[in-house]
């Protein structure tokens, strides 16, 4: 019997949230796997948690996850049209002078992290990946990626037909201004651009090689 898309994730998601390969699952309240349309045409592959989404399991829905909500809502897209998982499924964080700050995903964090997200892939089948940020970027599309020379480009991949990496929302937070502004902008010509992508790669034939 033919298991679908969503039971498919609904079974890899009770297996990652038991996931002890990293010393990450110490520390967190939740795995955040990912949440969206198992069918869907478009993913988009952020960071890894924060606080926010620590707290819930939930991905992007702190601070950054208000940006990334406003600018789908600018292409006229909702959290059902799209799947939304991260790099790293656990909050990577460190204590500084007794606070708790979000820190960069390790490169061992990373490959011990990544055959979930590669699990994704493979059943969601996505037309086009989205990458916010460097991390997401320098997994799905190449390990040298440079995000101001080569955000907003499109790749073909081994996991998508095509992938495309925008600024992470988080780093738009931290601008000022201007900056603030055009960050923004980028962000939603980048997601209205993976829009069109996946409008014209559904015209195009499917490469079979049988
Ligand atoms: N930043 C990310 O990269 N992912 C989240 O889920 C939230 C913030």
């Amino acid at each position: 019997m033919e298991v679908s898309a969503a039971e498919a994730l609904e079974q890899l998601r009770i297996e990652c949230e038991k996931c002890t390969r990293c010393a990450l699952a110490e520390t967190r309240r939740n795995v955040v796997f990912g949440e969206g349309n198992p069918e869907a045409p478009l993913m988009l592959v952020g960071e890894g948690p924060g606080e926010t989404e620590d707290a819930t399991g939930r991905p992007f829905v702190g601070r950054a996850g208000a940006l990334l909500d406003e600018a789908l809502a600018a292409c006229r897209i909702t959290r059902r049209h799209v799947y939304i998982c991260n790099v790293l499924k656990c909050r990577a964080c460190v204590i500084e002078n007794g606070r708790v700050r979000n820190r960069p995903p390790t490169a061992a964090e990373i490959e011990a992290c990544t055959p979930w997200l590669e699990r994704q892939i493979e059943i969601i089948q996505p037309l086009v990946i989205l990458c916010l940020g460097a991390p997401a970027a320098k997994f799905i599309i190449k390990k040298d990626f440079k995000m101001t020379q080569e955000r907003g480009k499109f790749f073909p991949t081994k996991y998508a037909r095509y992938a495309i990496a925008a600024l992470h929302p988080a780093y738009i937070l931290r601008q000022m201004g201007e900056n603030y502004d055009g960050g923004k902008s980028l962000l939603i010509a980048d997601i209205e651009a993976a829009r069109r992508k996946v409008i014209e790669a559904k015209k195009e034939p499917k490469l079979t090689l049988f």
